[in-house]
């Protein structure tokens, strides 16, 4: 053989593994979920029925706020995927990311990108079924995040054509400061498993919501409750924020007490971000700063919330007794955004 019919050859070689490469369609397509505007629509077209593209996500451990409140950084998610409509004899997908990295959970029917950490598609033998299932890490800083998902309901016909492309896209933010500040921080030495309400106000935590509303011209009440090593008698030092809180305002605490959702002085003196507001006015009851020991119960009652504070939002803190704490004998609670109405 000739030095030029061996290159030949070689080229042969090389332009068929790169064909068969290429026309192995069914084995996934990656590049493909919108994220850069192409989609499976580049190839797949005809009259097909158009399918719906479903996008889920969740937290594997079901003690976390759903994604509808926020996503926790660095948390593990399941990431579920389906196809509805269209031909429906055959399917496919590709999801993106703006960040984070998936585990494959399915294996034998889906794959990662080896250059996106975060882009899963389907693998031939993943080509029979309509849904798919994958899981993801949340990236531990990145606000917000959006997921990019196309899908294929094909006519199982071996080629690009008679087959229906849907797409969706959802955004996620980051889970609100007072909320990320409540998970693990609060009288438990196991972490963000252990979640408890111990600040409430009319037996309402004001996670799932982030907001509680208080009315004006009402009644209303900021309890401690019982929680798993309170003492009998529980001092405590309520924090107000004069404002709804921010990513931004989310700090260790300097005594090591945990993560508070603002800066919070443990020993008295003024802060420039924390105002005892509610507690320094004298139609909202005694100031509570320092705390007095109390049992779990109402700290605080209010007869009659002041017009005055219509409108206006406050973020709650409390610090409490914990013989189960791992830093000391004190920890930050839950926190609320309060809202007036
Ligand atoms: C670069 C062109 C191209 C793109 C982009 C493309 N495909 Fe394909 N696809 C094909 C071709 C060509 C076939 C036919 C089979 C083959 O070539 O192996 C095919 C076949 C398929 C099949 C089997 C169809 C049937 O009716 O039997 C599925 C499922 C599939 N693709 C899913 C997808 C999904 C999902 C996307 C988007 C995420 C996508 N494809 C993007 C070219 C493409």
């Amino acid at each position: 053989m000739s030095t030029r019919s061996r290159y030949l050859s070689l080229t042969w070689l090389v332009n068929l593994v790169l064909a068969t490469t290429v026309v192995a369609h069914p084995n996934g397509e990656l590049n493909r979920s919108g994220r850069t505007g192409s989609t499976c629509r580049s190839c797949h077209g005809g009259t097909a029925a158009v399918p719906t593209a479903s996008f889920a996500l969740a937290p594997v451990n079901p003690l976390l706020p759903p994604t509808s409140v926020g996503i926790v950084p660095g948390a593990r998610y399941t990431v579920s995927i389906s196809v509805t409509g269209g031909p429906s004899l055959r399917w496919g997908f590709d999801a993106d990311a703006s960040a984070g990295a998936a585990v494959l959970t399915s294996p034998t029917l889906t794959r990662v990108s080896t250059t996106r950490p975060q882009e899963v598609t389907h693998v031939t033998a993943g080509t029979h079924q309509s849904s798919w299932s994958y899981d993801w890490i949340a990236p531990a800083t990145a606000d917000p995040v959006t997921f990019w998902l196309a899908v294929n309901s094909a006519n199982n016909n071996n080629s690009d054509t008679g087959d229906g492309i849907g797409t969706t896209s959802v955004i996620f933010n980051s889970l609100p400061a007072e909320i990320l500040a409540r998970l693990g921080a609060v009288n438990t030495a196991s972490g963000i498993d252990n979640v408890v309400d111990v600040l409430t106000i009319r037996g309402g935590a004001g996670d799932s919501m982030r907001h509680l509303g208080v009315q004006t011209g009402q009644p209303f009440s900021l309890e401690i409750n019982a929680y798993p090593g309170a003492p009998a008698s529980v001092p405590y030092a309520v924090y107000a924020l004069n404002r709804e809180n921010t990513a931004a305002d989310l700090t260790p605490h300097p005594l090591g007490l945990g993560t508070g959702c603002f800066a919070t002085p443990i020993s008295g003196g003024r802060s420039t971000v924390v105002t005892n507001v509610l507690g320094s006015d004298a139609q909202f009851g005694s100031a509570m700063f320092p705390g007095t020991p109390a049992g779990p119960g109402a700290i605080l009652a209010v007869p009659r919330v002041p017009a005055r504070y219509r409108g206006r939002t406050f973020t709650l803190m409390a610090v409490v007794q914990d013989s189960q704490s791992p830093s000391g004998n004190y920890v930050f609670t839950n926190a609320i955004v309060m809202q007036v109405l």
